[in-house]
């Protein structure tokens, strides 16, 4: 009601709408004079120096080439892959067959990708070679709007299902589309230095299998048994930065937290099926049997878990060892085990220690760490 009615607020959006309309115009005819007059009009300023002194508007190269031949006059330029989805597009009808998949289905995969990117900064935020994770979801034409909206709102669910915190991941939906996009939204992410984008979904239509089919002459066609027709399907696409991923995870999870007795511990919240050590065994000392007896629980624990066995130092200072790398759990092995065949185990978050039997270990651990409690969630 208020943004409706509000003179200013309604003011200022008409002013917004025809900016961005006018700022969309001139991206999509490549029209460079056009973006710079706009940059003038706004008068913007450069946040760093203040400057409005700007140059002009330039394409950047966003590809690396090389050459591919044996001998140089024989040699054919090539490019490196700024997207892994290219590989799955050419290998769509070879999966379909062999795997025998019927519309709609996903591939997915985890390759390099290469960008000549003009500022490369913020750590491994924006890198020239990076890691990409991409699923390209082929659907009936006509359908790709559903699956578009289907995707955005499963992908927004996986990120808020790892517990990252509240209101940490927002939808930044696409003004400028890609020459293959009918409609795209990035989720964003809040970083240490703010929102940005972490993965993208895009509806591609059928132009890359198009394409494909235009410079190949080889058909990419899918016979559909329900309707009785071939036909390129559509494609939906989700593509998160894998180097990115890590980078939000671990920001956000690397906690220095104040202690109820004034002091601090170093704690990497990360959720514990991504942590990298998922148990440690401690003996509460180096004799009496009490490293032997860790040793056995290890021997159960081993095959299913990565572990870290920890004797050095005070109890407390080997805990916030594994606070500081993330590890869920740290189990405690003292005088009364040797008795009872019970250890304490300690939870990294919330620091309280159970008294439990060494036989139901695994099942307490695994129940933790275990991805599956987060997919059976979504
Ligand atoms: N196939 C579509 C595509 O590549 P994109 O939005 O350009 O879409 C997808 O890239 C994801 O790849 C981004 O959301 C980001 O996570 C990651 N990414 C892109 N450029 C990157 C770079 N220079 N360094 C690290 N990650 C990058």
């Amino acid at each position: 009601m208020f943004r409706s009615t509000n003179g200013r607020v309604v003011e200022n959006q008409t002013k917004i709408d025809t900016i961005n309309t006018r700022f969309k115009s001139a991206l999509e005819a490549n029209d460079m004079e056009g973006i710079k007059q706009i940059i003038i009009d706004l008068e913007i300023v450069c946040p760093i120096s203040g400057t409005k002194n700007w140059t002009d508007v330039r394409q950047f190269n966003l590809m690396f080439s090389t050459e591919m031949g044996s001998v140089s006059e024989d040699s054919s330029k090539i490019y490196l892959r700024p997207e892994t989805a290219q590989g799955i597009f050419v290998n769509f009808l070879n999966v379909q067959k062999t795997g025998r998949m019927r519309i709609p289905f996903g591939i997915a995969q985890i390759g390099k990708a290469f960008r000549n990117e003009i500022v490369a900064r913020q750590f491994i935020f924006r890198m020239r070679e990076f890691e990409q994770m991409e699923m390209q979801f082929f659907v009936r034409p006509g359908t790709e709007m559903e699956w578009y909206e289907t995707w955005k709102a499963k992908r927004m669910q996986w990120h808020k299902a790892l517990g990252l915190g509240e209101g940490k991941q927002r939808f930044h939906d696409h003004l400028k589309l890609a020459h293959y996009a009918n409609a795209a939204a990035d989720i964003e992410f809040e970083f240490p230095f703010g929102f940005k984008e972490l993965e993208g979904i895009h509806s591609r239509t059928d132009f890359d299998l198009k394409s494909h089919e235009e410079f190949s002459g080889k058909k990419l066609r899918y016979f559909d048994p329900e309707l009785n027709e071939s036909y390129i399907p559509y494609v939906v696409e989700t593509s998160i930065g894998l180097d990115r991923m890590f980078l939000a995870i671990l920001s956000s999870a690397y906690n220095e937290e104040k202690l109820e007795d004034g002091s601090t511990r170093d704690v990497l919240n990360i959720p514990a099926f991504l942590a990298p050590v998922k148990v440690a065994v401690m003996p509460l000392t180096k004799k009496d049997g009490l490293p032997e007896k860790a040793r056995e629980i290890i021997d159960i624990l081993k095959y299913e878990h990565i572990y870290q066995y920890d004797e050095k130092d005070a109890i407390g200072k080997r805990y916030r060892r594994q606070d500081a790398i993330g590890t869920p759990f740290c189990i405690t092995v003292d005088h009364q085990t040797l008795e009872d065949n019970t250890v304490t185990i300690r939870e990294r978050d919330t620091m309280t220690q159970e008294r439990v039997a060494i036989a139901d270990l695994q099942r307490i651990v695994n129940a933790k760490v275990s991805i599956n409690e987060v997919l059976k969630s979504l």
